[in-house]
C-alpha cells in the first residue's frame, strides 16, 4: 500500500472505524482461543461463543451437558454464549465442595435476589444470600427440629396416603381404569405441604381430580420461571416481562394469585390467633404458618418464607417417587426385594416412623433412583469474585457456576461402568449387606450440600418412604406405554405427558 493511501485511510473517520472493529475483532478471536486451549465445553466462535450449539441442543439439554462433561477430561465445562452469563458446569465433586462452602452465592453479587426466581419467591429461603439468609436459615431450621412438627408430618401422611391415595388406587384396581400417578403424587404432595406449612387442605387428591386455581398457579409460576433459566438469550424474556406479553404476562398474573391468597390467610390466622388469644385459649395448630405468625415476623416475610416451603414440598417428593414407581416397573428383581422387607418391618395398618428409619433397602432405592432421576437437576451459584476451581478452570466475578447432579449421577468416573443399570445393592454395605453406605454429599449432590444442605431431607424421606412402603405392600403398578419416559427440566424433573398405570391388588405370602 501506498504511503499516501494509508495516510488517507488513517485519517478518514471510516477507516478508522473499520481499523478500530478490526482489533476488536482480532482481539476476541484470540481471547476465544486463549480460552478453548484453557477449559473445556462445546465449540465457540467469536461474539457468538457457543449459541448456535446451545440453540441446537435447547431440547436436550440434560443429555448435551451429560455428554460434554463426560468427555472433558475434568469433568467440568464452560459455555459462553451471546446474551447470558458465562456459565461453568461441572460434575467433579471437589468443584462441588469447592462451590457449596466458599465464595458462591444464590444470587449475581449487587442484585436483591436471582432474576429468574425473584419474582415468584421474593425473599424467600432459596432466593437470599448473607445476612438475610442466615436469619431465614436460623428460624426455618428451628421450625423444622421440633417434635411436634416431626408429628404433625406423619399424621398428615396418614390421612393423605390411607384416606385418598389407596381408596384411589383400590378403585382404579376395581375398574381397571388406567390412571397418571405423577398427576396423583403430584396432589398428594401439594395437599401434604398445604398442610404443614399453612394449616389449610385444599383436597386436591380425590376420586373428582378437581383443580384449584392457587395449585395451578404454582405449576404456571413454576414451569415459567424454570423456561426463564433454559433461554438461549435472557434479553427476550426480560423484554416481554417488560412489556407484559405472553408468557411474561401469565406469569405475573399466576404470582399475584399466589401472593394475594397466601397474604389471604396469613391475615386470617393472625385474626383467629390474635381472637383465641384474647379468650385466652390454646392456640393448636402447629403448621409453620402458624409458628411463624406466633414469631412475631411481618406479614411479607412470612409470606415469602411459606412460598419457599410449598416449592421445596411441593413437586420434589412427588418428582422423585414417579421415577422410583417408573423403574420399579422396569426392574421386577428390586421391587421383590422392597416387597419383602416392608412386609417384614411394618405388619400394621399405618407404618411407623421407627419402622420407615428400617427399611434400608428402600432407602437405598429411592437413592438409587434419584442418582439416575434427581429432582432438581442442575443448581447454579454466582461467583462473588475472580477465583480458580480445584480442578484448575478459572472463574470470573459474576460467572454463573452450575453443579449438575443429574450429570453426576452418570458420570463412569465416579460410579464405574455400569453407572446406566438401576442397581440399589450399590448402595448397601456392611454385614448381610444390610446398612446404607454413606456416599459424600458432594458426589452425590440431589440434596445439595454444605451450609446450605436441604432442611426436608428427612421429611423427604419419610414421605418417600412411607409412601412407597404403603402402596408397594398392597399393589401392583404396571406402566402402560413402552416407551421410555423423556424428562422436562422444569424447577423439578417432569416426566413429560405423565406416568400412566394400571393396578393389580397384590397376593404376599406372610
Ligand atoms: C426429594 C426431595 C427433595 C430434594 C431432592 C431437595 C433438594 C434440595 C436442593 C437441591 C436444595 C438447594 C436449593 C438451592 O439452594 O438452590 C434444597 C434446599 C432446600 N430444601 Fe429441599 N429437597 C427436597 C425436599 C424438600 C422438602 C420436602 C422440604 C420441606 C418443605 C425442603 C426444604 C428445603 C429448604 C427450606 C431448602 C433451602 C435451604 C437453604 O437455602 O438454606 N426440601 N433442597
Amino acid at each position: 500500500m501506498s504511503p499516501f493511501l494509508f495516510s488517507f485511510l488513517a485519517s478518514s473517520s471510516i477507516a478508522r472505524t473499520l481499523l478500530f472493529f478490526g482489533f476488536i475483532f482480532i482481539y476476541i478471536t484470540f481471547k476465544g482461543i486463549e480460552q478453548v486451549s484453557s477449559c473445556y465445553g462445546p465449540k465457540k466462535y467469536p461474539l457468538i461463543g457457543s449459541l448456535i450449539s446451545f440453540y441446537k441442543n435447547r431440547c436436550r439439554l440434560l443429555s448435551w451437558y451429560t455428554e460434554l462433561l463426560a468427555n472433558s477430561p475434568i469433568n467440568t465445562i464452560v459455555v459462553e454464549r451471546l446474551g447470558a452469563r458465562r456459565t461453568i458446569v461441572t460434575a467433579n465433586p471437589q468443584n462441588v465442595e469447592y462451590i457449596l462452602k466458599t465464595n458462591f452465592n444464590n444470587y449475581p453479587k449487587g442484585k436483591p435476589f436471582t432474576d429468574i426466581l425473584g419474582d415468584l419467591l421474593g425473599c424467600g429461603i432459596f432466593n437470599v444470600d448473607g445476612e438475610v439468609w442466615h436469619a431465614r436459615r436460623k428460624l426455618a431450621s428451628h421450625e423444622f427440629t421440633t417434635k411436634s412438627l416431626r408429628e404433625f408430618i406423619v399424621k398428615a401422611l396418614n390421612t393423605e396416603v390411607h384416606d385418598r391415595l389407596i381408596p384411589i388406587l383400590s378403585s382404579s384396581n376395581k375398574k381397571k381404569k388406567v390412571f397418571d400417578m405423577q398427576d396423583l403424587l403430584s396432589r398428594l404432595t401439594f395437599d401434604n405441604i398445604c398442610k404443614i406449612s399453612l394449616g389449610t387442605d385444599p383436597c386436591l387428591l380425590n376420586e373428582e381430580m378437581p383443580s384449584a386455581e392457587l395449585a395451578s398457579a404454582f405449576d404456571i409460576a413454576a414451569e415459567i420461571s424454570a423456561r426463564r433459566g433454559m433461554a438461549p438469550v435472557s434479553a427476550v424474556w426480560k423484554l416481554k416481562r417488560a412489556l407484559g406479553v405472553g408468557s411474561e404476562k401469565h406469569l405475573k398474573v399466576a404470582v399475584e394469585l399466589i401472593h394475594g391468597s397466601i397474604m389471604e390467610i396469613i391475615k386470617e390466622r393472625k385474626k383467629k390467633i390474635h381472637d383465641k388469644q384474647m379468650e385466652m385459649m390454646k392456640i393448636d395448630q402447629n403448621d409453620l404458618l402458624s409458628r411463624l405468625i406466633q414469631g412475631g415476623h411481618s406479614n411479607e416475610v412470612i409470606r415469602d418464607m411459606v412460598i419457599s416451603f410449598i416449592m421445596a414440598g411441593k413437586d420434589t417428593t412427588s418428582s422423585a417417587l414417579t421415577w422410583f414407581f417408573w423403574l420399579l416397573s422396569c426392574n421386577p428383581n428390586v421391587e421383590q426385594e422392597i416387597v419383602k422387607e416392608v412386609t417384614m418391618h411394618g405388619k400394621g395398618e399405618q407404618i411407623g416412623y421407627q419402622e420407615l428409619k428400617e427399611m434400608k433397602f428402600l432407602e437405598a432405592s429411592l437413592c438409587e433412583s434419584m442418582r439416575l432421576y434427581p429432582p432438581v437437576v442442575w443448581d447454579s451459584k454466582h461467583a462473588a469474585r475472580d477465583d480458580k476451581l480445584p480442578d484448575g478452570t478459572p472463574v470470573r466475578k459474576g460467572d454463573r457456576v452450575t453443579y449438575f447432579p443429574y450429570g453426576m449421577g452418570r458420570m463412569e468416573r465416579l460410579w464405574g461402568k455400569d453407572w446406566e443399570e438401576f442397581r440399589p445393592w450399590r448402595w448397601m454395605a456392611g454385614d448381610n449387606r444390610k446398612e446404607v453406605v454413606p456416599v459424600s454429599p458432594y458426589k452425590f449432590s440431589v440434596f445439595q450440600a454444605g451450609p446450605r444442605v436441604c432442611l426436608g431431607k428427612e421429611m423427604a424421606f419419610v414421605q418417600m418412604k412411607y409412601v412407597a412402603a404403603t402402596v408397594l405392600r398392597r399393589f401392583k403398578l404396571r406402566r402402560v406405554d413402552d416407551q421410555p419416559p423423556v424428562l422436562v427440566p422444569l424447577l423439578t424433573s417432569h416426566m413429560a405427558g405423565g406416568l400412566n398405570m394400571m393396578v393389580e391388588e397384590r397376593v404376599v405370602e406372610l
